[in-house]
């Protein structure tokens, strides 16, 4: 018997050479795949991982081959006072097309970033198909440069997104994105529209489609087929062909969608064996001695939180002064002294937030609403006021309030009394009591997700690559809208009526013939 088990635990749990690709320079998009490289080499698998974030101490089976000198890492490098300036409300409403512009200018980076990596010595042997692998993990985000090696290796591909899905998540495997139900990642909305919500989301999703197309992956088409001197498939093609995408969200705090086989939700994957690390000085004694309780302050690593601007700024030290509890608030700058700061605010550089999270007397979370924040607080069971930036956090942020564990504040409406009204309902028992269920709702699943992730990875690796995607991936608009298949049918019902009309006029004028021949002879 014995016997037996080992030899089926030797044959099922074959090694895989996997190439791991993360093109992006983005330290919290990194952090979420990380967890998954460490538990594939548990497994024995062996990875080639080229990233901007190579690995500190070196690891058995894991090579690494650093993009670190391309770029600079994307930490703390959006201005809030740029955004705030761009996204100003008109006329009482929120400017969708400022966020727009902000993201547009991405491109210019994604492109520089594709030349570069593309260019560098390091990238040579896998431009040249050198090495052996049976699979590609490839980070989908907002650039296709890399998904050009899942053709030269000839291997089937697995995408990872650490965000909610791209707007062109769902096409490319063929599951329904119709924006009549189905909310954008970059707009406050949730699945019920107004006929004004719907008609804004139905022009985003075309936007943004036909940004990533033009701005984006055609452009590094061209950048890659300059370089290998040869046409390549179209890269979005071979997104498609992706066996599956595993994305970082759940139905509980992302909504409802109808996912093919392909779409995979591992979402809180970053949280994978995350425990809670004692808190150092001073901040352990601050947490300790906040007897009314604490609130956590950050927009994240993404942004620079002091770039707030100084009207708003005071405004939120106001209404805290107004509070009873503590609040800790990542600045990264030092603070003007011509700022009079209120006993109970506490700037910090630094905050190690899941941590702070998981205290007993830990009340509420101020924060942009970026996935990974937002999901720390939902695994914690804190309420959230979400004052979103950019990108999904709009998405998040609209979903988590309908969930009744956030409040939302846009930039431009910060003012003392509404932040302070708002900050005092996410303190609220109900709050309390709704996020208490979501936490229970977020972690009841079949399997914690990082086995269903492994599962899906080792399950692709074992068949060669695995089409799980629908096949309306494949079909043109007027194909999936059956726009020539409505066509055929009025033309075939428009000649047959003509024939029958025709047919029936000759008829009667044959009969009338013959009448009037018949009257003649009489
Ligand atoms: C996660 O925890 C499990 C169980 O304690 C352990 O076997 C595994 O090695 C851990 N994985 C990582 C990446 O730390
Ligand atoms: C997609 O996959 C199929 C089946 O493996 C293959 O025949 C086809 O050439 C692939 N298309 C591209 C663009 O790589």
């Amino acid at each position: 018997m014995k016997i037996f088990i080992l030899f089926l635990i030797v044959t099922s749990v074959e090694s895989y050479k996997i190439l791991c690709l993360f093109p992006y320079p983005g330290k919290s998009h990194y952090m979420v795949f990380e967890p998954i490289l460490d538990e594939l080499i548990n497994r024995g698998h062996h990875l080639t991982v080229v990233s901007f974030f190579p690995a500190t101490i070196p690891l058995p089976n894991r090579r690494d081959v650093s993009l670190q000198h391309l770029a600079p890492p994307n930490v703390e490098v959006l201005d809030l006072k740029e955004i705030y300036l761009k996204t100003q409300k008109y006329f009482g409403l929120e400017n969708y097309f400022g966020h727009m512009s902000i993201v547009t200018s991405l491109a210019k980076s994604n492109l520089l970033i594709c030349e570069r990596i593309i260019n560098s010595d390091v990238f040579e042997e896998f431009l040249a198909g050198k090495g052996e692998y049976d699979l590609i993990l490839i980070e989908h985000f907002n650039s296709d440069c890399l998904l050009s090696l899942v053709h030269i290796y000839n291997v089937p591909s697995i995408g990872l997104i650490s965000s909610s899905m791209m707007p062109w998540t769902m096409a490319r495997a063929g599951a329904p994105d119709n924006p009549a139900y189905i909310p954008g990642m970059t707009l406050p909305f949730t699945e019920k529209m107004t006929f004004f919500e719907r008609l804004i989301n139905t022009f985003t999703l075309h936007f943004y489609n036909t940004w990533f197309e033009y701005a984006i992956w055609r452009e590094e088409q061209k950048i890659i087929e300059n370089k290998l001197k040869r046409k390549l498939p179209r890269l979005s093609d071979l997104g498609k062909n992706s066996s599956a995408v595993l994305v970082n969200t759940h139905f509980s705090i992302n909504g409802i969608r109808e996912l093919t086989p392909s779409l995979i939700e591992i979402g809180g994957i970053h949280l994978h064996n995350r425990t809670i690390r004692e808190l150092n000085e001073p901040l352990r004694t601050l947490v300790e001695n906040a007897e009314e309780g604490f609130i956590i302050f950050s927009f994240g690593s993404l942004v620079k939180g002091s770039s707030l601007p100084r009207k708003q700024m005071k405004a939120i030290i106001n209404a805290f002064a107004r509070l009873p509890q503590t609040i800790f608030w990542k600045w990264e700058d030092d603070i003007s002294d011509a700022i009079k700061i209120p006993k109970n605010v506490k700037f910090e550089k630094w905050l190690p937030q899941y941590d702070l999270l998981n205290q007993q007397n830990c009340l509420a979370f101020i924060t942009h609403g970026g996935l990974l924040s937002l999901t720390e607080a939902v695994a914690s069971s804190v309420p959230t006021l979400i004052i979103p930036i950019l990108g999904d956090q709009f998405g998040n942020a609209a979903h988590a309030q309908k969930a009744g564990v956030a409040e939302v504040l846009s930039l431009t409406e910060i003012e003392e009394d509404v932040f302070y009204n708002k900050l005092l309902s996410v303190l609220s028992k109900e709050k309390r009591q709704k996020a208490k269920l979501l936490t229970s709702l977020w972690r009841d699943r079949p399997q914690p997700a990082m086995e269903t992730a492994l599962f899906n990875i080792e399950l692709v690796a074992r068949h060669k690559g695995l089409d799980m995607s629908s096949g309306s991936r494949w079909l043109s608009p007027i194909q999936y809208l059956l726009l020539d298949i409505i066509a055929f049918i009025v033309f075939v019902l428009f000649i047959s009526t003509f024939t029958f009309v025709f047919i029936l006029k000759t008829f009667i004028s044959v009969v009338q013939i013959y009448y009037r021949n018949k009257e003649k002879s009489s």
